[in-house]
């Protein structure tokens, strides 16, 4: 990325030779992410994420009056644009999940109307990392002739994305989830997709996405996409999961009144979600972080409040049990070693927050 900060930093919009050097290394971007997804480069939208590539497919097909199929478990870049598309005319159906986190293909099937224009259901949960059957969502989006798009943002460089095995028409990534930088991302339009756009400007990525280009920002999405690929071919994501997995068996076996969310279904290899019983998450990825383990919650702190994760709730957890919840996510340079500390401190930390959890022993008798 480093030399389109500087010594090419042509507007690829440009014809001089600046430009020119910067759209060529944009196109080779623009290649390797269309490899990344099997498809064809013109297919490939860049955008600055997941966010808006999620706007652009949902905004970009729906009209007012038309019904769309979302889930209950989908990022907030979905769910909100759903909202929103209720409040200006739109009706939406949000499938449940079940206690797995998992998407049953026929209430997607059943909740098809006449007036159906788009399902927008996620890969890959961003909470649990569990993988939805999108290739069979596909293949009743295209039976019904109803548009299929599916966030794709916690998926891309975790899992194959081939868009003809997913029967997608329209298929978001972002490039912080893919080692990438933050601010850029890219959205797969099917070639024939009739796509509105939301900014309008130039005629920038074939006029679906006016603006001039973020080019370091796409070339290192499309060196990250590259290196996805290979990884990928070379099955190096077998030692993430694996030591995802050594971190649920561990955890499991050493901490009581805990459990996997999403246990048993089939997940992304690097992330897991797990509960611990009478200790308040936000408290535990505090305590972790100040020795220096990175954790998250997925739960939303507004105004103060915690409120429990969307998620977490419609699997069927509890408030209580979702607020207790944390996300483990591993990346590429993740070691063993770090691991084994955080196998090491997560047990000591939850034995001391247990012990000053007032609720605790309530929790352990009810369980
Ligand atoms: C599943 C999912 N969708 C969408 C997004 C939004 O992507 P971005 O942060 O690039 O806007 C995220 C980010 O965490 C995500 O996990």
């Amino acid at each position: 990325m480093r030399p389109y900060f500087s010594e090419h930093f042509g507007n690829a919009s440009s014809i001089h030779h600046h430009g020119q050097e910067t759209r060529a290394a944009v196109e080779r971007a623009r290649e390797s992410v269309a490899a990344l997804l099997g498809c064809r480069a013109q297919e490939v939208v860049f955008t600055s994420g997941g966010t808006e590539g999620d706007n652009l497919a949902i905004f970009g097909i729906v009209r007012q009056g038309d019904h769309v199929i979302s889930s209950t478990i989908e990022h907030h870049a979905v769910l909100n644009s759903c909202k929103h598309l209720q409040a200006i005319g739109c009706e939406v159906t949000y499938v449940p999940v079940d206690g797995q986190g998992l998407i049953d293909p026929d209430n997607v099937r059943r909740a098809l109307r006449p007036n159906t224009k788009l399902i927008t259901i996620m890969m890959a949960n961003n909470e649990t990392g569990v993988l939805q059957p999108v290739e069979e969502i596909g293949k009743i989006a295209a039976e019904a002739d109803v548009y299929f798009h599916t966030d794709a943002v916690q998926a891309a460089g975790k899992v194959p994305l081939e868009v003809n095995r997913i029967v997608c028409d329209l298929l978001s990534i972002s490039g912080h989830k893919m080692h990438a930088p933050q601010g850029v991302g890219a959205l797969f339009v099917r070639k024939g997709t009739k796509l509105q756009p939301m900014l309008y400007g130039g005629s920038h990525e074939r006029s679906r996405r006016a603006g001039t280009e973020n080019v370091p920002g796409i070339i290192g999405l499309g060196k990250a996409a590259e290196l996805a690929r290979e990884g990928l071919a070379r099955g190096d994501l077998a030692r993430m999961s694996e030591m995802r997995d050594r971190i649920d068996q561990k955890i499991l076996a050493e901490v009581e009144a805990t459990s996997v969310n999403g246990k048993g279904a089939p997940r992304v290899p690097n992330t897991t979600n797990i509960y611990f019983d009478g200790v308040e998450g936000e408290a535990l990825v505090i305590a972790l972080d100040l020795k220096g383990l990175a954790v998250s919650t997925g739960a939303a702190c507004s105004s103060g409040a915690i409120e429990p994760s969307h998620v977490l709730t419609a699997m069927g957890l509890p408030a209580d049990r979702a607020r207790a919840s944390i996300r483990f996510s591993l990346g590429k340079q993740n070691t063993a070693e770090e691991v084994g500390f955080a196998l090491k401190l997560v047990p000591q930390t939850v034995a001391r927050l247990r012990e000053l959890s007032p609720v605790y022993n309530k929790a352990a008798i009810s369980s």
